[in-house]
């Protein structure tokens, strides 16, 4: 399963990147509104230090415009999917930009329907807000479970992007139920790295070796 970072913070992107776990970046414009200075200038930033793909949003809601703004923001680089909305126009626009070759994540999925219609338009990726689903009293892992179902049904390419994720359970059910990626605020992925019982092991380990240097001054590796 590929791990995308859900955020438009530059330095998180920095940091995680080092590490070897992060496939690639989703975006949207709440994101970018957390973060200082100029968003356009923020989007090609990231686009340049991330080599994998990186999801930018369209603002607009119209067909024209949208097709507009995704054919800008795909010029940013090779690696840029265009974020489109799951509405009658943002069909139409990822079925137009699906034609040109450019890739597509659809946003605001909350329904097997949704991403079906989205999955035939020919997107990339479909994004189920899942947290968004529980926040309401819904089961949002219930839709992975349901578009896993009908994707692999019928051999649909696209890929199933999980996002909206809110703990590190949600991962690891998103990954046993077979989805393509999770995309994660950079909080939750220091959830999954941290686990007391490495920090207390960790802690014996140190102090033993301590205890080994008492009696061997000049240990060293
Ligand atoms: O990519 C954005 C999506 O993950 C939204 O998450 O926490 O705003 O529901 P959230």
């Amino acid at each position: 399963m590929k791990i995308f970072l859900d955020t438009a913070n530059v330095a998180s992107i920095e940091k995680y990147n080092e590490l070897g776990v992060v496939d690639g970046i989703t975006t949207n414009p709440t994101l970018l509104s957390k973060e200082k200075g100029n968003p356009i200038k923020t989007m090609k930033k990231i686009v340049e230090i991330m080599k994998g793909p990186v999801s930018l949003e369209v603002v607009a809601i119209d067909y024209d415009k949208m097709l507009e703004e995704s054919l800008k923001l795909a010029k940013y680089g090779e690696n840029v999917v265009v974020k489109i909305p799951m509405t009658m126009a943002g069909l139409k626009v990822v079925h137009s930009l699906t034609k040109k070759g450019i890739k597509t994540n659809v946003t605001l999925i909350f329904s097997a329907n949704q991403a079906l219609l989205a999955a035939k338009a020919g997107a990339t990726y479909v994004s189920p807000f899942i947290g968004r689903l529980d926040d309401i009293g819904a089961e949002g892992l219930n839709l992975v479970s349901e578009i896993v179902q009908i994707f692999a049904s019928y051999d649909i390419s696209t890929q199933l992007l999980v996002a909206s994720v809110r703990h590190p359970l949600h991962v690891i059910e998103a990954a046993k139920m077979g989805a393509d990626v999770v995309t994660l605020p950079p909080d939750i992925l220091d959830k999954m790295i941290r686990h007391p019982l490495t920090d207390k092991g960790l802690d014996s380990f140190l102090s033993d070796w301590k205890k080994l240097e008492k009696d061997n001054p000049d240990l060293a590796f």
